[in-house]
C-alpha cells in the first residue's frame, strides 16, 4: 500500500480533482450533521479532511485525536468563504474515499497544541509528545538549517570539519568535568570535552590550517536559562589570523546565519571593550536593545545630606523617562529584588516639572537638584535608581537592575537583535578564595602582544587578546587569539599557581607540541543552542534542544543519570560512599 502521495502541508489549488493519499495524525475532528470534518497533520502541515458516507462516518466516529490514520480521496476547492487564509492548505479539502487507521492512540497525557497547559516537568516526561508540537517542531527546523547554515559557509572558506574525541582528557574551561570510568585502566577516568579547545590547537600545529565542528561540550556547573550541562557549539580555529580577522568571518557568518533563516538584516556591530561595557552596563554581556546607561553619581551624592552613600567608594546611577510605571509597590519590588541580589538598597527619586519628588529627594537642595537634572539631561517623567557600594558590586547590582528594569519596562523586543563584540578582557582575575589568579578566558588565550613582558610581573593587569559576541544580552560565542609560544604558555600556567609537575601532567604533551612549530592561531566558539534561541525567538533553551535536561541536570523521561548495578560497579572498581544509593 502506497502510504502517503503528499504531506499534509502540500495540497493546494493545483491539486484540484486529483487523487491523493495522505497519512497523519488526527488533529482535531469536528462532527457537523451528516458530516465529519478532521485536520490531518503531519510536520509539514495540517489538511482539512471530509468523511461523508455513512461507512465512512461510521469509521470517523470511533477515531480520537492523535491517532495515525490514512486516507485517499479527491482534493476539492473549498467555498470561497470556507477558505482559511492561514492554512499553506487552506484553500483545499480532501473528500475522502477510504480510511484506514494505521496506529490508535490513549488519551494524551498533554495538549499537543497548548504547551503552557502543563507543567514543564510534566512535558519533559512525555518530550516525545511535546515535540508534535508545531513551534517546537518549527525551532527544530530553525536549527536544523542554521547549522546547514554554518557548514555551508565554513566550507565555503576553506574550513575542514574534523571530529575529536568525546573520551579525552580535562581540558580546563572553568567548570567541573563530567567523568567516564575506565573498565581497562581500573581507577582511571577520561573526562568529556567541555570543549575541544586543546584538539583545535592541535590541528593547527598539524597544520590544517581551518578547522570546525558542530560538537557536544560538557559541562557540570550551575544551570540557568541559557545554559545546558550538555550543549553544543560551532567551534572553530584559524591559522595565521589576528583578532580582527577572526572578527571578521565570525561577523559575516553571523550575518549570514540572520539573514538566511530569519531574513533579518545586521549592519551594526559596535565595539566595546570589557571596561566599558562593566562602566556603562554593569556587565560583560549587555543588552543593547535599550540604552539606559549607568552613570556615575558619587560627585553628587557627595554635595547631598544623603549620609549613607558618603562612606561608599561608588555610587552609581540610571535614569529612565517612565516615572508614572513606578508605583510604591513595583519600587518596593524592585529594591527587594536589588537586596536578594546584594544591594544594601536602592535608593530613588522620581523627576517631574523640573523637580525632584519622592525617594531620597529630600536630601538635595534646589541648587543641586537643577544641577543633577542639567548635568544628566534627565526628563520630566523620569525615575532615577542608585546604588552605593564598592565600586564593582555598584556596577554589577545595578547592571542587574538594569536588566530587570529592560524586562519589567518590555524593553526587550524579541524582534531586534542587537550585537555587540566585547574585547580587551583581562588575562586574569584575582580569586579571594584561592588565592590565585584564573583566567578569566582560558589559559591558551594569549596576552596583547604590549603587555607580554609584563605577564609576569604584574599578572592582574594584562590584557588579553579575548573576545566575546553578545546578542540581545547574551552571550553567543567567545574566542581569543591563543598563545603559540610555549615558554608564554607555561608561565601562564605558573602564574595560575600550578607547579611544574601539575603542567607537566596535565598540560606537557600540549606545551611539548607548542615546541614543534607552531602557526599563530585563533579562533571562537559559538553556543549553538543560544543562537537558535535567538533565531527563534524563544528565551529557554531548553525551547530548543530536542531532548534537555531540567536546571537540576536531570533527564526527566528516561530518568537519568540514574543507578547502576552492583556488577558494573564492581567491573570499574568504583565503591559508592553511600551505601543506601548503591542498588
Ligand atoms: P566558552 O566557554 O566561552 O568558550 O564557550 C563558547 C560558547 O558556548 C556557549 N556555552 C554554553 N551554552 C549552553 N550551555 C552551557 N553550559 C554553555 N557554556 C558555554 C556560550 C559560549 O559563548 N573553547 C572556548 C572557545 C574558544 O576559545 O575558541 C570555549 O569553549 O554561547
Amino acid at each position: 500500500m502506497t502510504i502517503r502521495t503528499h504531506n499534509c502541508g502540500e495540497l493546494n489549488n493545483n491539486h484540484i480533482d486529483k487523487t491523493v493519499q495522505l497519512s497523519g495524525w488526527v488533529n482535531s475532528i469536528r462532527t457537523h450533521g451528516q458530516i465529519i470534518f478532521i485536520d490531518i497533520r503531519d510536520r509539514f502541515g495540517k489538511t482539512q479532511v471530509i468523511l461523508s458516507s455513512d461507512e465512512l462516518i461510521e469509521i470517523g466516529k470511533t477515531l480520537s485525536n492523535e491517532d495515525v490514520i490514512h486516507v485517499s480521496g479527491k482534493v476539492s476547492a473549498r467555498e470561497k468563504d470556507l477558505i482559511n487564509p492561514d492554512l499553506s492548505t487552506g484553500e483545499i479539502e480532501v473528500l475522502v474515499e477510504k480510511i484506514d487507521l494505521l496506529s490508535t492512540a490513549e488519551p494524551m497525557p498533554l495538549s499537543i497544541q497548548d504547551r503552557e497547559a502543563s507543567s514543564e516537568e510534566h512535558r519533559l516526561k512525555y518530550r516525545y509528545l511535546e515535540l508534535r508540537n508545531s513551534s517546537l517542531q518549527n525551532n527544530l527546523i530553525i536549527r536544523h538549517k542554521t547549522a546547514q547554515v554554518v557548514r555551508n559557509f565554513l566550507s565555503e572558506n576553506n574550513f575542514l570539519e574534523i571530529e575529536t574525541p568525546v573520551l579525552m582528557k580535562s581540558t580546563p574551561e572553568g567548570a567541573r568535568d563530567y567523568l567516564v570510568p575506565s573498565r581497562v585502566h581500573n581507577g582511571q577516568f577520561y573526562a568529556l570535552p567541555q570543549s575541544p579547545q586543546m584538539y583545535k590547537q592541535l590541528f593547527m600545529i598539524s597544520g590544517l590550517d581551518r578547522y570546525f565542528q558542530i560538537v557536544k561540550c560538557f559541562r557540570d556547573e550551575d544551570l540557568r536559562s541559557d545554559r545546558q550541562p550538555e550543549f553544543t557549539q560551532i567551534d572553530l580555529e584559524m591559522s595565521f589570523v589576528d583578532e580582527d580577522e577572526v572578527r571578521n568571518l565570525v561577523q559575516n557568518l553571523i550575518v549570514k546565519v540572520f539573514k538566511d533563516i530569519i531574513n533579518v538584516d545586521l549592519n551594526d556591530f559596535p565595539v566595546l571593550t570589557y571596561k566599558e561595557a562593566i562602566e556603562k552596563y554593569g556587565t560583560d554581556k549587555p543588552d543593547l536593545r535599550f540604552e539606559m546607561l549607568i552613570n556615575d553619581f558619587k560627585p553628587f551624592s557627595d554635595k547631598s545630606d544623603f549620609k549613607a552613600f558618603s562612606s561608599c567608594e561608588a555610587v552609581r546611577m540610571i535614569h529612565i523617562q517612565e516615572a508614572d510605571k513606578f508605583s510604591r509597590k513595583v519600587i518596593d519590588e524592585m529594591d527587594a529584588y536589588a537586596q536578594s541580589i546584594g544591594a544594601k538598597g536602592l535608593a530613588w527619586y522620581k523627576v517631574n516639572n523640573g523637580d525632584f519628588e519622592g525617594g531620597i529627594s529630600k536630601f538635595f537642595d534646589s541648587e543641586l537638584r537643577n544641577e543633577i537634572i542639567s548635568n544628566f539631561g534627565i526628563k520630566d517623567n523620569s525615575i532615577c535608581f542608585m546604588i552605593g557600594d564598592n565600586l564593582n558590586d555598584s556596577l554589577k547590582i545595578l547592571g542587574k537592575v538594569r536588566n530587570r528594569l529592560g524586562d519589567i519596562l518590555n524593553l526587550k523586543d524579541n524582534s531586534l537583535f542587537a550585537p555587540v563584540w566585547i574585547v580587551d578582557f583581562p588575562l586574569f582575575d584575582w580569586n579571594d578564595e584561592t588565592e590565585r589568579f584564573d583566567s578569566v578566558n582560558h589559559p591558551f588565550t594569549a596576552p596583547k602582544d604590549s603587555d607580554i613582558e609584563n605577564v609576569l610581573s604584574n599578572p592582574g593587569d594584562i590584557i588579553s587578546k579575548g573576545y566575546d559576541i553578545v546578542i540581545n544580552g547574551f552571550e553567543v560565542a567567545g574566542g581569543s587569539v591563543r598563545i603559540h609560544d610555549h615558554k608564554l604558555q607555561k608561565d601562564i600556567f605558573k602564574i595560575m599557581n600550578l607547579s611544574d609537575e601539575e603542567i607537566s601532567e596535565k598540560f606537557g604533551f600540549f606545551i611539548d607540541a607548542l615546541k614543534y612549530g607552531t602557526p599563530p592561531h585563533g579562533g571562537i566558539a559559538f553556543g549553538l543552542d543560544r543562537l537558535v534561541m535567538l533565531l527563534a525567538g524563544v528565551t529557554n533553551i531548553r525551547d530548543v534542544i530536542a531532548f534537555p535536561k531540567t536546571t537540576s541536570a536531570s533527564a526527566l523521561m528516561e530518568e537519568a543519570p540514574n543507578l547502576v548495578s552492583e556488577e558494573q560497579l564492581n567491573e570499574l572498581g568504583i565503591k559508592i560512599v553511600d551505601d543506601e544509593k548503591n542498588v
